[in-house]
């Protein structure tokens, strides 16, 4: 079962020969997503062999198989983690119960608007990316940026399967729907903000898919709880590939870091312009590219008291991060959880109902989750003796979503009126100027082995390949 058959037109580990009327519904959505790729995917790449890996079973050991492809002509298909036949549902008002195989006609609304929404975001970072490979780094960041890029285009796969097999029409519908929304258009945008949102260099890449992909984790974790067993089954093994994708940020930032620590010992400077001068990205910009990438993320996770997140919760759509970790009753009812809100101009904190907080529950699960690895980052400056440190900001820093959209906040977690954040905020979040000047340093640089000036080469190549492998042939 685990074992995915690479004889058909869509490699497929559900069986998918099976039934005919999928199988034709999918074959005709799939040319529509060629094209998708061929228009809004990587720029320039189609005649670039990429060494990517491709999953051959959702094993652990089934990730091993790599080798240069044409992107267009990756495996892209459906793949689920093995079932359990006595599955229960272990969370909400279903608890106990047997877990769904198809979806219950009273929640079909609510699962297909979490597939939709948890899908829109896939293509999305895919066409906010489109135009990184012109200005890579190196060939082995380029090769990552394609590993991610299709491996996005799976996510929409995975998504899309389960409108196709599960939601009829008006799944179809969806589908299509999801090749026609575009990152940042004006009349058909993607669904949710931080996927409208340009990633115009590598610095904003890293910073995106450190913490937007790491998002990804945190909603696919929650679906990956769901009574809806596909669904489920689904964002587990989804869960196995964003990994990687967190891994190229947290080891792209170090890098970055790891340059700039050493243009600042070799000129024994912490002044900002002379670490320009010397062509690596002073700390001051990598901070204000955190607090942005960062503050857009946690947005993402909805407003802060939500009675769509209690209603999910409840019918047994959407667990919390780790649900069979957790020690308490796993209903929730009668059990309150704190939240910030606006008073007076001040922040305060307050008790509201868990069950309508269950946004905010997973924003500060992913919050704990992104300060661990900031940390790891502190120790890059540490090790080379840079005292300045990285932060995140505050929670109600920059927010646009929930309560806290009302209230203007430092970094540090201070309120502060219009003129302060008006006078700030160039350094809080990053300005036209360094947008201009990172801009200045992206060039492609595609000789295996060699790094461009702003970023230090990894410490390992993919899959044991030497750092100057050629990881790309540009045909
Ligand atoms: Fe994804
Ligand atoms: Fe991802």
């Amino acid at each position: 079962m685990s074992t995915i058959n690479y004889s058909e037109k869509i490699p497929n580990n559900v069986n998918l020969g099976e039934d005919r009327t999928l199988q034709r519904a999918l074959e005709g959505w799939q040319p529509n997503f060629i094209h998708w790729w061929d228009d809004v995917g990587p720029d320039g790449s189609t005649n670039y062999d990429v060494y990517l890996r491709t999953a051959v079973s959702v094993d652990p050991q089934g990730w091993a198989q790599f080798g240069h492809v044409k992107m267009r002509d990756y495996r892209w298909g459906i793949f689920l983690n093995p079932g359990d036949a006595n599955r229960e549902v272990h969370f909400g008002d279903h608890k106990g119960e047997k877990a769904w195989q198809d979806v219950p006609g009273e929640h079909r609304a609510n699962l297909r608007r979490i597939i939709v929404t948890q899908g829109d975001t896939e293509p999305a970072s895919v066409e906010q990316q489109r135009h990184l490979g012109l200005t890579a780094p190196s060939m082995y960041d380029m090769r990552n940026l394609f590993q991610i890029n299709v491996e996005e285009g799976r996510h929409l796969w995975a998504m899309v399967y389960l409108l196709h097999k599960h939601f009829g029409r008006d799944g179809r519908e969806e589908a299509e729907a999801l090749l026609q929304r575009q990152s940042g258009d004006q009349d058909n945008p993607r669904i949710l903000g931080a996927f409208n949102e340009k990633t115009p260099d590598w610095l904003a890449f890293f910073m995106f898919t450190y913490f937007t992909d790491r998002d990804g984790k945190f909603q696919l974790s929650a679906l990956a709880e769901s009574a809806f067993d596909p669904l489920a089954r689904t964002t587990k093994f989804m869960l196995t590939e964003e990994a990687h994708h967190m891994f190229v940020g947290e080891s792209g930032v170090s890098r970055v870091l790891s340059r700039t620590a050493a243009v600042m010992n070799e000129l024994k400077t912490d002044d900002p312009q002379k670490v320009r001068a010397a062509g690596a990205i002073d700390l001051g910009t990598i901070q204000r590219y955190l607090n942005f990438h960062y503050s857009v993320t946690i947005d993402l996770f909805g407003a802060d008291q939500s009675s769509n997140a209690a209603t999910f919760y409840s019918s047994g759509l959407k667990g919390r991060y780790e649900e069979g970790k957790r020690t308490d009753d796993h209903i929730l009812k009668g059990q309150t959880y704190k939240v910030l809100e606006v008073k007076d101009g001040q922040l305060l904190e307050k008790d509201v109902p868990m069950l309508n907080a269950l946004n905010e529950v997973l924003r500060d699960d992913f919050i704990k989750d992104s300060v661990a690895g900031v940390g790891r980052w502190n120790k890059v400056l540490e090790k080379a003796g840079i005292p300045t440190r990285l932060v995140v900001p505050h929670k109600a820093f920059n927010r646009q979503i929930g309560a806290l959209a009302g209230i203007k906040m430092s970094p540090e977690g201070r309120v502060v009126n219009e003129q302060e954040w008006a006078a700030k905020k160039s350094e809080w979040l990053p300005t036209p100027e360094d947008f201009a000047f990172v801009a200045s340093l992206m060039g492609r640089v595609v000789e295996p082995g060699k790094f461009a000036g702003w970023i230090a080469p990894p410490v390992m190549g993919i899959n044991r390949q030497p750092v100057d492998f050629e990881y790309i042939r540009f045909g």
